[in-house]
């Protein structure tokens, strides 16, 4: 790639950044008054997620519960932060350190796809930013796009990349036309199956198996018998 393409790429970076670069600021949708109440169905669920840390230490509950609150609103208005702080007994400013730094969490609403494209050292030296370009040329800037887009760090699935995280699922083994391909599913209102786009299963060799490639003997099989 050329450095004038690759700058080319980078502007879909910052453009799909804005939520994480700036501090927060109340709109009209987002503020303390934004009404945001845990369901009781996600009540249990919390009191669930607390009793597996010790007594006393329910700030360690603060990445599942403000999953939680995200996947109960779509997206994390700060009066939602605020309930996360409220409910683990914290101060919120705890809650958003947290928030404000991993990718997962959304301050801003997204669209009904939200895409993170990871663009960290081996996804890099797999030819990510073509899967960066792809998205940019086949979703442009469209006021009102079901897609929202970000470049993030390593999504720990290195060995199958390059790769991409669509909502939950994770697409690797991406080659550009493969990222074409899966927009086009999603536009036409299917989900197309995660995983590995080359064929091999999750992240097994690509040239097959290099050990184990028998079945195990079983027990006591080989052992000596004056043993
Ligand atoms: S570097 Fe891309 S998943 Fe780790």
């Amino acid at each position: 790639y050329s450095k004038f393409t690759a700058r080319q790429v980078r502007g879909l970076h910052r453009s799909g950044c804005t939520c994480r670069s700036r501090g927060h600021r109340d709109t009209a949708d987002n503020n303390p008054d934004t009404p945001f109440e845990f369901t009781a169905e996600n009540l249990k669920r919390i009191d669930a997620i607390i009793s597996m840390y010790p007594v006393g230490h329910k700030q360690a509950a603060t990445i599942p519960v403000l999953d939680l609150a995200q996947r109960q609103h779509g997206w994390l208005p700060i009066s939602a932060m605020n309930k996360v702080a409220e409910v683990l007994e914290v101060a919120p400013m705890r809650v958003y350190e947290v928030a404000t730094f991993y990718t997962m969490f959304l301050r801003q609403p997204v669209g009904k796809y939200f895409i993170q494209i990871c663009t960290t050292t081996p996804c890099m030296l797999c030819n990510s930013d073509s899967i960066l370009e792809a998205l940019k040329t086949k979703l442009g800037n469209q006021t009102g796009s079901p897609f929202f887009e970000i470049e993030v760090e390593c999504l720990g699935a290195c060995v199958n990349a390059p790769m991409v995280q669509i909502n939950d699922n994770y697409y690797e083994d991406l080659t550009a036309e493969d990222m074409d391909h899966i927009i086009d599913e999603l536009k036409a209102g299917r989900v197309p199956p995660p995983g590995p786009r080359n064929g091999r299963f999750s992240c097994e060799p690509a040239g097959g198996l290099t050990s184990l490639t028998e079945p195990p003997p079983g027990p006591g099989v080989g052992v000596r018998a004056d043993l």
